[in-house]
């Protein structure tokens, strides 16, 4: 077989056979196919698609192109959940201990910022000792004693998905249906987990910025998973705007703990909850998603949510006086308040551009490996269809450089959009497939 005749294919609109898929994954992961032909077999992928049956090869493919643990052992049924990105999206942080205090393992393995979106490892590593490599034995043994695990994913996990979204990434060819499904079920399926809740989103600030196109994604990971074995419920949800108030590592982390103590934005809160209620229906912990929902609320009432969140990050070497007492965060130099300069209906608040701000900070990174800076970021206080009256709060930067400071200032200004009109709220999901 050659890797030309398998692109050559592709180019021509031909469905691919498991042995090509195979021989080209493998060929991708050992090195023996360079990045040329892969970024050329991407593209052809991203221009003429693939059927059902090919993108099911290809996860699985992917899936095993490292190892794939097996958590039965530990736990028998474990459920995960995973996120298409967005800005603002700190609900991991928020559902894993939730899910976990209500009897339920979790065992996730996270990434770190990618682009304009935020990576709950990095939020996570605002918390100094927090330690976010753990081998593969330390995962199964943590997850055994305390039932909650979130961790950066090992390296020999489903090492064609790095190789292949690396390349991607440079070569316009992320925004393909099967490319992500794949990318997004190898990585879940070779984590352990018996069930996933994948939150797909759409808008301004997703990959799908399109509805449709989310559902079609949705729909096909939810058919995916039945093809491997694995039960997947899929919620489509919003980024049009970013999600909760904070926007930033150490800001989303306190925004999380604010959930977990009770507190905090109610849009977060619902979002949470509804991801969680979905996990324990998976993991059998209840049998309605409003019979869960009366657990999880009790759990964060009584305390339970927090103090398993505490337990995560002790067992993680973080040190957990600063999520006893978030004034201990990371605290930028500069922080100031900026209010509304007219009075109005907010029209729109562009999540993409809001995380390209936030990246601008050095909140995020403009190129894998670099340093961000976990005390800078913004708080967002209006939401789409809230009316604002002239000298109202808008948003809050977090900045610690002045130059960087003004353009922010300058910038979000521009991106709140305040006008005299009326204006719906966008709905925080546009529903669920199972
Ligand atoms: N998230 C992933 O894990 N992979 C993609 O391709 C896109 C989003």
């Amino acid at each position: 077989m050659r890797a030309v005749d398998i692109i050559i294919k592709k180019r021509d609109h031909q469905e691919l056979s498991k042995e090509e898929i195979d021989f080209f994954i493998q060929g991708m992961t050992s090195g023996d196919i360079p990045d040329y032909q892969s970024s050329a077999w991407a593209m052809a992928v991203l221009l003429n698609g693939m059927t059902d049956r090919e993108t099911s090869d290809l996860t699985l493919a992917m899936a095993y192109s490292g190892e794939v643990l097996d958590l039965s052992p530990v736990a028998p049924l474990v459920v995960d959940k995973h996120s298409t990105g967005g800005v603002g999206d700190k609900v991991s942080l928020v559902v894993a201990p939730l899910v976990s205090a209500c009897g339920l393992p979790v065992g996730k393995m996270s990434g770190r910022g990618l682009g304009f979106t935020g990576g709950t490892l990095d939020k996570l590593e605002s918390i100094p000792g927090y330690r976010s490599n753990l081998s593969p034995d330390e995962f199964l043994a943590q997850l055994s004693s305390i039932g909650i695990v979130l961790t950066g994913q090992s390296a020999n996990l489903a090492p064609a998905d790095g190789i292949l979204y690396a390349l991607r990434d440079v070569t316009g060819t992320v925004p393909s249906t099967p490319l992500i499904a794949a990318s997004v079920m190898s990585k879940k399926i070779a984590g352990g987990a018996h069930a996933f809740v994948l939150d797909v989103k759409t808008g301004w600030g997703a990959f799908m910025e399109k509805l449709d196109d989310a559902r079609n994604l949705a729909e096909l990971m939810v058919r995916i998973g039945e093809m491997v074995g694995r039960k997947v419920v899929a919620v489509i949800s919003d980024m049009n705007q970013p999600l909760g108030q904070a926007v930033g590592n150490a800001l989303e982390l306190k925004e999380a703990i604010a959930i977990l103590n009770n507190e905090g934005p109610e849009d977060l809160r619902e979002h949470c909850l509804v991801i969680a209620s979905h996990m324990l229906v998976l993991g059998k912990k209840a049998h309605t998603t409003s019979e869960a929902r009366n657990i999880l609320e009790a759990t964060i009432e009584n305390g339970a949510a927090i103090e398993k969140f505490k337990q995560l990050v002790r067992a993680q070497d973080g040190d957990v006086r600063y999520v006893e007492d978030v004034g201990l965060l990371p605290r930028a130099k500069y922080i100031e308040t900026i209010t509304a300069p007219v009075a109005g209906i907010v029209q729109e608040i562009n999540a993409k551009r809001i995380g390209e701000e936030a990246v601008a900070l050095g909140a995020g990174r403009a190129k894998k490996g670099d340093p961000v800076d976990h005390a800078v970021g913004f708080e967002i206080h209006t939401q789409v269809g809230d009316q604002v009256e002239l000298g109202d709060k808008l948003f809050t930067i977090h900045a610690n450089d002045y130059e960087r400071l003004q353009r922010a200032k300058r910038n979000l200004l521009d991106i709140h959009i305040i006008q005299q009109a009326p204006r719906n709220p966008y709905s925080l999901f546009y529903g669920v497939i199972e």
